[in-house]
């Protein structure tokens, strides 16, 4: 059983269609879709916005469906010069940004309780994912597209939607992140309590500066939609 969860509509949408045999329960107000894709036992579900609804999610996921992985699947800001609108991130580890207790001499980041700043993802998972992302760009320069940028890296995640130059500038250098979001971290602090193997896959959607009110917008589903392929070929692989 394979959890995957999206934070938005628009994120699980062409997920959502691959799906066979679908039957959803509603729990706390979230809708956990079971099924089949490609013949694979799945649970996939729209958490919504932000750390704690992720936290939630991710936590009833484990102790009702008790999935063999979860794999957080969306789109993310760039945080890195290098990342252009489309390309797609595998994270290595995830951080929380905005987690600060350096008032007290603890390293910023640092999640209390765990010791951990970044927690790692699972290496296998995160390598058939990135593979899913070779198998697709094989597809797509075969019907003469172009080719998909793929990055491994750390993604940072916090309650903020980051839209500001010196923001996004501090986040990078503060954790050396490549990508921002809102929940993969918190996803990964809930399945690292729980000692279930995840992963964490995102487009980028925009560049995580004053651009980011049109362009997030404007390329949130595109880059969405190449998420979902890359979970098509993850599947068949
Ligand atoms: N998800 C996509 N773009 C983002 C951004 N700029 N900040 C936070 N989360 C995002």
């Amino acid at each position: 059983m394979i959890g995957i969860i999206c934070a938005m509509d628009v994120e699980l949408e062409k997920i959502l269609a691959m799906m066979e045999k679908e039957q959803g329960d509603i729990i706390s107000g979230i809708v956990y879709h079971r099924g089949t894709i490609g013949g694979k036992e799945a649970v996939c579900v729209v958490c919504g916005v932000g750390k704690v609804f992720a936290a939630m999610c991710t936590q009833t996921m484990i102790l009702k469906y008790a999935p063999d992985c979860i794999i957080n699947v969306g789109v993310a800001g760039a945080l890195d010069k290098r990342l252009n609108i489309t390309d797609i991130v595998v994270a290595d580890d995830l951080v929380q940004h905005d987690m600060d207790v350096t008032p007290l001499g603890v390293p910023r980041g640092m999640i209390l309780g765990t010791d951990y700043i970044a927690f790692p993802t699972e290496k296998k998972v995160s390598d058939l994912l990135y593979a899913a992302v070779d198998t697709l760009n094989k597809d797509r320069a075969q019907k003469g597209e172009k080719k998909l940028g793929i990055y491994r890296g750390r993604i940072a995640s916090g309650d903020q939607f980051i839209a500001a130059k010196e923001q996004k500038e501090d986040i990078a250098g503060a954790f050396g992140a490549v990508a921002c979001e809102m929940e993969g971290a918190a996803i990964a602090q809930v399945c690292y309590v729980n000692h279930i193997p995840y992963a964490v896959m995102r487009a980028i959607s925009d560049t995580a500066d004053e651009s980011s009110e049109t362009d997030f917008p404007e390329f949130a589903k595109e880059a969405a939609d190449y998420t979902a392929e890359v979970i098509r070929h993850f599947f068949e692989a």
